[in-house]
Order: C-alpha cells, then sequence, then structure tokens
C-alpha cells in the first residue's frame, strides 16, 4: 500500500467529509502511530502505521466490494437525473466511496451485482478475454429444447449479425426455465440469445460472476460487503 495525504486517505472511508477531516485533525482527534497528527496534508501509510480516530481504528480499506441483490424497477448507473439508480440503495458512507457497478443489468432485471471502486478488478471480471462466466437465471415464454443447447454451445448469431461466444444453456423443467452461461456482456445479451431462438425472457435474475455467487439470504435491495474469502476468488485487494 501506498503512503497518502491524510486527509485523503481518512475521507476515503466515507465516514467524513474532508472538511470534515481537516477539523478532526485541527481538532487532535486523529493519532498517526500514538501522536496527534499536526496538519491534513501529512503523508501516512495505512499498511504501516497504526492511525485512530476518536482513539477507534480507521478501518481503512484499500478497496470496497459490495453484493448487491438488485431489484427490479431500479437503473444500473451511478447517477441519473430522473430515475432512481442503484447507488440510491446504499448508505451514505458508502456512497461517498467512489464505487461504481461493475456491468449492467437491466432495469428489470433482478440478482447479483458487484459494486466497487476497484476498477482494475471490474475491468478483469468484464472483459470477454478474461473468460469470467456470469450465469444467469431466466423464465420465457416458449420452451427451448436440446438443439437450443447445442446452438448455444457453437455461438449463436443474433439478429444484427452479432456473433456470440459459445455459451452454456441449462434446460430446467419443461424448457421454459433456463441457466444460461455467458463470458461477454452485450447491451441486452441473454434476452436477444433467447429471442434468436424465438423466446421471450419474462424473468430474468443474474446468480454469479466467475467464482461470486449471490447471497440468497439477501431479499431484493439489500446489500452486504463481500467477505474477506469473497474478495480473494475474486481476485481483489481489501
Ligand atoms: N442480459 C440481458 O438481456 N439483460 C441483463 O440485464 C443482463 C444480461
Amino acid at each position: 500500500m501506498a503512503v497518502q495525504r491524510l486527509d485523503k486517505l481518512i475521507a476515503s472511508t466515507g465516514r467524513w467529509s474532508r472538511r470534515e477531516v481537516k477539523a478532526l485533525v485541527r481538532e487532535g482527534r486523529v493519532l498517526v502511530d500514538g501522536r496527534p497528527a499536526a496538519r491534513p496534508e501529512d503523508k501516512a501509510d495505512p499498511a504501516v502505521s497504526v492511525i485512530l480516530v476518536d482513539g477507534q481504528d480507521l478501518g481503512y480499506r484499500a478497496h470496497t466490494y459490495v453484493m448487491l441483490h438488485k431489484p427490479a424497477g431500479l437503473l444500473t448507473a451511478t447517477e441519473d437525473a430522473r430515475q432512481k439508480t442503484v447507488m440510491d440503495l446504499l448508505s451514505p458512507e458508502l456512497r461517498r466511496q467512489g464505487l461504481s457497478p461493475a456491468g449492467r443489468l437491466d432495469k428489470d432485471t433482478e440478482g447479483l451485482l458487484l459494486l466497487t471502486n476497484d476498477g482494475e478488478l471490474a475491468h478483469r471480471l468484464l472483459s470477454p478475454r478474461q473468460h469470467v462466466e456470469k450465469l444467469y437465471y431466466a423464465r420465457l415464454d416458449r420452451p427451448l429444447a436440446e438443439a437450443d443447447v447445442e446452438a448455444f454451445a457453437r455461438g449463436l448469431t443474433l439478429e444484427d449479425g452479432f456473433v456470440c461466444m459459445p455459451a452454456s444453456l441449462k434446460l430446467l423443467g419443461d424448457g421454459t426455465e433456463v441457466l444460461i452461461g455467458i463470458r461477454e456482456g452485450k447491451f441486452h445479451q441473454i434476452k436477444r440469445m433467447t429471442a434468436s431462438q424465438g423466446a421471450a425472457v419474462l424473468y430474468l435474475k443474474r446468480l454469479a460472476m466467475g467464482p461470486l455467487r449471490l447471497d440468497e439470504s439477501l431479499a431484493p435491495g439489500q446489500y452486504r460487503l463481500l467477505t474477506p474469502e469473497e474478495v480473494s476468488e475474486i481476485g481483489g485487494t481489501l
């Protein structure tokens, strides 16, 4: 971890604004290795120094990773002038941490959404070259069949001519419920894939991204931080 300005480092926790951090330092409430910090511009390395605010450990994290069970009806965006976004579900403290959604779910899609300020990791999870599988559950207006399983595996050609990477299709029950695994994330990809086989999506939910599975104890709209194990499984750094 690198040496950083104390005010930036403390404000990155999202618990205080930059202005509040400056006041904390001025009032002698910030201790670095047991000594009151002299100026907000002083530098410290959070991996090396013990930083206390009002006697409490700062709880600094290099990155924050939030698992959200996205409900239908919200935009996957950091802000929007007219509509509610997934960011509106988060606490003010988390909202101040510069999180962005790693990948987009349509407004009517539910399920696993990772929000993080680790841009490198988000890029790695989403890049088709990294082959990270995104797994979806879909309910369709008509059943898919074994022939579709083969077509998905070969690589579908969508209506606009886009050729998909090979994808997995698992039929559940009569084939109106399916699991689909894709390694890319084009606009409306799952809906366009099933449409190319003559079936419309009635309900869509993302269940997993690579090793990260949606925690089913989270109701739609609820979220939690990833556990250290989950962070390490997806290659993040706390
Ligand atoms: N594919 C879709 O069509 N919609 C989503 O939200 C995600 C994948």
